[in-house]
């Protein structure tokens, strides 16, 4: 537990108009089936997880793999954000409002940690758009200066970046995506080579959204210090999924959101800013209440926030831990590879996400034949198996995104769904 809030504070601090009912994440119990109760957060034994899943609310019978896109959140989560924001209007009285402005940096210390960072290097933030659009709004670029950007990053990276550019002047080019995924060599190769003497700035996605490409990360970070470039790592696909270890990566940028693969309360999102740039790092909205330890001393205030939801982030992540990050990632591996492995034996289906474990994660895309994606999709909903899809003619398709609460079921069952619809057509 942290120094400055420890877990039964936390508790007292959120138990609700004094009942019996304390909100400290009663997910912390009983997540593994040999677990001593004294002793919570030592794991004997493997993750039970049908239990974890029982803790989420969505029926049994529908088999969510949209992970890269929504998670849903347990059952605990949903309690922190609804009696959190019930107290809070039943009693809006200086004393909890303290009380929980305070818990947000108990959550800074929880995602600092969860990151391994430190807690004055984080800010919470509302979501990955708000966190990237914060980066590429913050850093002083002018005429003369680069931005080298993955063309597979997300719209609140790449978008965003065009847009400044034209308004400061400075230049934006694409590093064109390779598909399949040609290996961790080749595309830090790629990336060498794009680097200029005019370079500022490397911005790439740590698990692409498009296809699932699992990026080198800490090679590229580090080339890009080896070259003076700033890295900005958009972590929506990695954040809740891989063990991100920040302090082996060393961005200098790592953005989050809450509601994917943590399976957190919606509209809480995280960025880490690296120490050695929060110097040249402007704030983007400047209000009331900023946080009170490092970087958002200056960069996080932001007037009323959604303080229960930020506590539910806090929560969650301890919940993940107590999982365990690599039993997380491990499972969410698993069933992807059952996934792939199936998608590839059936007739015509083009994969697009790299079969190779160690170039992917747990998002698949792929075209089932000559289907429409639109018409795949609302298939898949009305068979109960809720997927996402990318439309238009760049590697089109469905994407599923398992996660650690499906099961191997609910991958069979989607494996079949996609070759029924192949062999009828829709
Ligand atoms: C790679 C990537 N970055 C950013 C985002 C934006 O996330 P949010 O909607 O949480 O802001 C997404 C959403 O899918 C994403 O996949």
């Amino acid at each position: 537990m942290t120094a400055s809030l420890n877990r039964r504070e936390f508790a007292r601090l959120f138990a609700v108009g004094g009942s019996a009912a304390l909100l400290v994440h009663p997910a912390l119990r009983s997540l593994h089936a040999a677990t001593p109760a004294a002793s919570p957060l030592r794991r004997l034994s493997a993750p039970d997880w049908e239990a974890i899943r029982a803790r989420f609310i969505m029926p049994r019978e529908l088999s969510v793999l949209n992970a890269a896109n929504l998670c849903p959140s347990p059952r605990h989560v949903l309690d922190t954000v609804q009696s959190g924001t019930e107290r809070l209007d039943r009693a809006p009285v200086p004393s909890f409002r303290d009380e929980s402005f305070g818990a947000k940096e108990w959550v800074r210390e929880r995602v600092a940690a969860y990151l391994r960072a430190t807690p004055e290097e984080i800010l919470i933030t509302r979501n990955t758009s708000e966190s990237n659009n914060w980066i590429s709004a913050g850093l002083t670029l002018g005429p003369g200066d680069e931005v080298l950007i993955h063309a597979d990053n997300h719209p609140s990276n790449n978008a965003a970046w065009k847009s400044r550019a034209t308004r400061y002047g400075f230049t934006v080019r694409e590093v064109a995506p390779i598909t399949p995924h040609p290996g961790a060599d080749a595309l830090l190769e790629t990336f060498r080579r794009a680097i200029t003497p005019a370079t500022r700035v490397l911005a790439f996605t740590h698990v692409t959204s498009t296809v699932g490409d699992l990026m080198p990360a800490d090679a590229l970070c580090a080339l890009a210090r080896e070259r003076g470039v700033l890295s900005v790592v958009d972590g929506a696909q990695s954040f809740g999924l891989l063990d991100v270890d920040l302090g082996t990566m060393r961005p200098d940028f790592y953005s989050g959101s809450a509601h994917k693969w943590v399976c957190g309360p919606k509209e809480v999102g995280v960025l880490y800013v690296n120490r050695a740039v929060q110097e040249r790092f402007w704030p983007s909205v400047i209000s009331a209440y900023p946080g009170r330890v490092g970087i958002s001393r200056t960069h996080e205030s932001m007037g009323q926030r959604d303080e229960a939801a930020i506590r539910a982030l806090g929560e969650q992540l301890d919940v993940l831990s107590e999982i365990g990050r690599g039993e997380i990632e491990a499972r969410s591996r698993a069933l992807t590879t059952e996934l792939i492995d199936g998608l590839a034996s059936l007739r015509d289906v083009q994969l697009w996400t790299s079969r190779d474990a160690s170039r992917r994660v747990a998002v698949v895309s792929f075209q089932p034949g000559t289907l429409d994606p639109r018409k795949t999709l609302a298939a898949l909903e009305a068979d109960g198996i809720v997927a996402a899809m990318r439309g238009g003619t760049d590697r089109p398709g469905i994407r599923f995104s398992p996660h650690f609460y499906n099961n191997s079921a609910d991958v069979q069952r989607s494996v079949a769904a996609i070759g029924r619809y192949i062999g009828s057509g829709l």
